[in-house]
């Protein structure tokens, strides 16, 4: 097992596991709507996810436009109350086919919000990629349209996505077990 600043990581998707399933996706979003094809990574969790599943779109033909957005959600303690833009994107999306970008589905209230305001700013269609879903914490009403693993209710770590800002460097998904010896 992995040990990283002195902590046991569990793999639960390997580095493998994770490119394999990106080939897939991008071979999914080619079959969507790609019209003059915009992708928006939203920061900063899915940085990682959003530069590897870009280069597999490459493989599989698509040559989009790339662009970030940071959200972040407010409220007090574990309960997130709302969504706030931190960074917007430059782009004009009016007409354009957008692909959203995120690292975990889980209540879609980040999800929501970001696919709400690309309507309201005349986006012809707006499909979701996620890397992991956890449908069990859904709170709203948002299903990606790309899934790359359903993801077993636990906190996550790895490949981009972070615990008090660590562990993002790491090139596979793991979840923190304890201190190692
Ligand atoms: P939601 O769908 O609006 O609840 O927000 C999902 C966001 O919460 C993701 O983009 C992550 O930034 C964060 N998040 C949720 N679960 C985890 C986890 O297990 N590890 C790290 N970040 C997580
Ligand atoms: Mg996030």
């Amino acid at each position: 097992m992995p040990v990283v600043r002195g902590k046991n990581i569990e793999i639960l998707y390997s580095p493998e596991a994770i490119a394999s399933r990106n080939r897939d996706m991008a071979e999914e979003i080619m079959r969507g709507p790609h019209k003059d094809l915009l992708v928006i990574s939203i920061l900063k969790g899915s940085f990682i996810f959003a530069a590897d599943l870009i280069r597999a779109m490459h493989g599989a033909g698509l040559a989009p436009e790339v662009e970030f957005i940071t959200l972040s959600s407010y409220g007090t303690g574990t309960e997130s109350k709302g969504v706030k833009i931190t960074k917007d994107i430059d782009s004009d999306v009016h007409n354009r086919d957008v692909l959203l970008i995120d690292d975990i589905l889980e209540s879609g209230r980040t999800l929501r919000f970001a696919k709400d305001l690309l309507y309201e700013r005349g986006a012809r269609h707006v499909t979701v990629a996620v890397l992991l879903d956890k449908r069990m914490k859904r709170r709203v009403d948002l299903e990606a349209d790309y899934v790359g693993f359903e993801c077993p209710d636990h906190f996550v770590v790895g490949y981009g996505m972070d615990v008090a800002y660590a562990f993002r460097e790491l090139p596979f998904v793991g979840v923190v077990t304890g201190d190692a010896e």
